[in-house]
């Protein structure tokens, strides 16, 4: 594996491999690597010629008040995971390649990045709808590989891709989780043993949404009450949003039917966790 950090040189290896008529399978990351972010990265491995991995923490898609200054960094060993997964290109750009002086592009998905997430993190899916295209442009991959973890990033991208023509196929990867079944974060490494013993209840709260559209509960609002209770009143997880919407839209449902998202985002301790599942309700 090579690791790669200015545009210019990464362009022309690149250039090279479509030239030959190779695949190239692209997965972007903040870094801090774990087994979700490698999984995107030996599906990417095992479907095309070469496998590109970024390693960029952005600046544009955290807020003021967040952790862009604590987020993990570690390229060491990132390189070695990623290498191990099969990656043929590390690129990790310094803020000066994706930012350059001069640069006043934004890329706005309408609709979709003003909710949930997008109403918790104002600007958020602006900065990466942004970054997500500009590395689309610079990689110009045949597949780009994006985990259901973040399920409204996932929804974003498509919608971009889609409106704005992007040559690129859009792989969805499901959600990779810890044993106890919190689905793996680069963020769960602020988590105290307390916190995480809380932070469990977070799939939980999927798993009890899950069981009651399993048992034939057909109510949004009961679904959601259902899922408070598991979270429990005692704040040790604090709700951000519970939500059962649409998988594509983001659009919220009145009644439970045909594929559903349901999604959690809440904070334990400092530490903001998000999380979803979805659930195809049956017609009975
Ligand atoms: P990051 O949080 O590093 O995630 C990179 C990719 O790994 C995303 O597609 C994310 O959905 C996926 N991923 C994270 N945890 C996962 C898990 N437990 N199981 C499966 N996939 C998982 O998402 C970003 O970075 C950034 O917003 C980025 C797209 C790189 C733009 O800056």
């Amino acid at each position: 594996m090579k690791t790669v950090r200015q545009v210019g040189d990464l362009v022309p290896i690149l250039e090279r491999a479509r030239a030959e008529g190779k695949t190239i399978g692209f997965v972007p990351t903040m870094g801090a690597l774990h087994e979700g972010h490698l999984s995107l990265v030996r599906a990417a491995a095992a479907q095309n010629d070469l496998a590109v991995v970024s390693v960029y923490v952005n600046p544009r898609q955290f807020g003021a008040a967040e952790d862009l200054a604590r987020y993990p960094r570690d390229i060491e060993r990132d390189g070695e995971l990623a290498a191990g997964a099969g990656c043929d290109y590390l690129f990790a750009p310094r803020d000066d390649e994706i930012y350059p002086p001069g640069f006043t592009t934004t890329v706005e998905v309408g609709g979709i990045s003003a909710l949930l997430e997008g109403a918790s993190r104002p600007g958020h899916f602006k900065g990466v709808a942004t970054v997500v295209l500009k590395l689309l442009n610079i990689v110009r991959p045949t597949r780009a590989y994006f985990g259901e973890k973040d399920a409204q990033q996932l929804a974003v991208v498509r919608r971009m891709v889609k409106d704005l023509d992007v040559p690129v196929e859009i792989v969805p990867m499901p959600t990779v989780r810890d044993a106890d079944r919190i689905a793996l974060s680069s963020r769960n490494a602020y988590l105290s043993d307390g916190e995480r013993a809380a932070a469990r209840r977070i799939p939980a709260a999927l798993q009890a949404a899950w069981d009651a559209v399993a048992r034939g509960e057909r109510s949004p609002m009961v679904v959601r009450e259902i899922m408070t209770e598991t979270l429990g009143r005692d704040e040790a997880v604090r709700v951000d949003y519970i939500a059962i919407v649409d998988p594509e839209t983001f659009a919220f449902l009145p009644t439970l039917r045909g594929e559903v998202l349901v999604l959690v985002a809440g904070w334990v301790g400092s530490t903001r966790l998000i999380d979803n599942v979805r659930v195809r309700v049956g017609s009975g």
